[in-house]
């Protein structure tokens, strides 16, 4: 397994539309240890592989407690919405240290392929239910900061542009 680079904001590779995988091989399960382990390393609960400039259609995210609860997301679709929103802060290991509210269906059904490539379908809600519409933004090319006021949007791109200039000093 290797850690991957994840691309930070405003990187317009993050703007990417990420194609459907056409057949769950060997090369797609390496890249899905690999998302795991650099979700894992960055303490993150999910990870779309256009974060790690992979255009592709596969999340992977754990939001349990235990870490330890791997959940593999290939070529997923949102089969089905609750009317009820929910309106919680969100994070994003390309725009580190920044939380904000996004609103989000409450319940979403989810339909998508295993890591065999089996499809499988589960009903989400809580936090997985937001990761979920969180992560497959990203396969559509959309960071959750463009949910945001244009004022708060420019002030964070001036602050991530700041972060990775000074990371870059140091
Ligand atoms: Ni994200």
């Amino acid at each position: 397994m290797a850690k991957l680079h994840i691309l930070r904001y405003p990187d317009p590779r993050l703007h990417t539309v990420a194609k459907p995988v056409a057949e769950v091989d060997d090369r797609i399960r390496r890249l899905i240890d690999d998302m795991l382990e650099s979700m894992y390393d960055a303490d993150g609960v999910g990870l779309a592989a256009t974060q790690v400039d992979v255009h592709e259609r596969v999340i992977v995210i754990d939001t349990s407690d235990s870490r330890q609860d791997p959940r593999v997301l290939i070529n997923p679709e949102i089969i089905a919405r609750s009317a009820e929103m929910t309106f919680a802060d969100e994070g994003c290991l390309s725009v580190p240290l920044v939380y904000d509210k996004v609103q989000r269906n409450a319940q979403v059904t989810v339909r998508a392929l295993d890591r065999e490539g089996k499809s499988y379908e589960f009903e989400a809600d809580g936090l997985l239910a937001i990761c979920v519409q969180h992560e497959m933004d990203h396969l559509l090319g959309k960071v959750f900061v463009e949910y945001l006021s244009q004022l708060k949007r420019d002030r964070i791109k001036t602050k991530m542009l700041k972060k990775t200039r000074d990371e870059e000093r140091a």
